[in-house]
């Protein structure tokens, strides 16, 4: 994770609390060995994100073709007044808050609204939910903001638990990024901390038409494409291993029967690749992939259905003119006995 700042918030508006502190490369190892060793070769995509692949999915964030940032900003802003007016919540937490830079809107809306609350951003890198703080308490002075340094795949038991209403946040459509199971682990593990008066609000993409999604995953700057390289980078400089990043070509397209985009690295040739630390030798076919990342495109009744499924309800459905992005609020079911 990239943190430009070295400045620390006021303590009087900042906490920082550390729940997990997990190495971010603690099970590199392993999951190379079992992605490469698996046929079809997978890699997963949380490795692309050191300090160079977060600077490129940033810069990603900004090109003409990744639309998803654009499109959820500006959806936020226009209706992060409605949502905090229904969810009226005492505390807002966010997973995998990164810079915090949407989750503004929600706050402007508070100031609107009058109401106060605590910001309990949540992700596994403290340095980043300082750098936010610090800005964050520099534009909202009357904030507090309750920093948790989390994995919180791991145990949402762990997360700030409180009598009054909170909103849970997920946005930038990371939901995507879980296969079907990790995302039904994810909603019924968020679900089973819920009360009856928190409210849930969940950014998704949706399905478009194909070249808008293909082109979104394939910038003519060819950022993406470092961007998904990066992660043979990474496993060179942690694992000791050989990989040569000219010798794989970013391959990323719509795969319609799944509903997702899948980003591949191709061999270019048959090559054997040497990862010293986990002595472990890959063998490459010229064409053979690595699957590195697949970004699920949903329906909005497909996203229903999921939170039913999890024992929640949409209350609440926000998207644009072109319908490109979603955003939902969704509530427990009650149960009725
Ligand atoms: C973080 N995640 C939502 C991005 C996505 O669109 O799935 C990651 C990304 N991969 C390539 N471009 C962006």
């Amino acid at each position: 994770m990239e943190v430009s700042e070295k400045l620390a918030p006021s303590p009087s508006q900042f906490s920082l609390r550390t729940i997990t502190y997990k190495d971010a490369y603690a099970d590199l190892a392993n999951d190379v060995f079992k992605g490469l060793s698996a046929n079809p070769k997978t890699l997963a995509p949380k490795y692309f994100y050191d300090a160079h692949g977060s600077r490129l999915f940033d810069k990603i964030c900004d090109t003409k073709e990744y639309y998803p940032t654009r499109i959820e900003d500006a959806l936020l802003a226009s209706s992060a007044v409605k949502i905090m007016e229904s969810a009226r919540p005492a505390h807002i937490i966010e997973l995998g808050s990164g810079v915090s830079k949407k989750t503004r809107h929600l706050l402007d809306a508070c100031e609107h609204l009058n109401l106060s609350i605590d910001y309990h951003p949540v992700d596994i890198c403290g340095e980043i939910i300082e750098q936010a703080g610090l800005h964050l308490s520099q534009s909202y002075e009357w904030l507090n903001i309750k920093g948790v340094v989390a994995d919180y795949c791991d145990d949402m038991t762990t997360l700030p638990d409180h009598d009054e209403p909170r909103l849970f946040v997920f946005l930038g459509g990371t939901f995507g990024n879980f296969h079907e199971l990790e995302a039904i682990q994810f909603l019924e593990q968020l679900k089973s901390i819920m009360r009856p008066d928190d409210r849930f609000l969940l950014g998704f993409d949706r399905i478009k038409d194909h070249d808008v999604l293909n082109l979104a995953y394939n910038d003519r700057a060819g950022l993406t494409a470092s961007f998904n390289r990066n992660v043979l980078a990474v496993i060179n400089r942690e694992l000791s291993a050989n990989f040569d990043l000219e010798a794989f070509e970013h391959d990323a397209w719509f795969n319609e029967k799944e509903s997702r985009i899948e980003m591949h690295l191709r061999s270019t040739k048959a090559q054997k690749v040497r990862i010293e630390s986990i002595n472990l030798d890959v063998e490459f076919d010229a064409d053979e992939t690595i699957l590195t990342e697949i970004s699920r495109k949903f329906t909005p009744d497909h996203i229903k259905t999921l939170l039913q499924k999890s024992g929640m309800k949409v209350t609440d459905h926000f998207q644009p003119a072109n319908n490109y992005f979603s955003l939902v609020m969704a509530q427990p079911e009650s149960v009725l006995l």
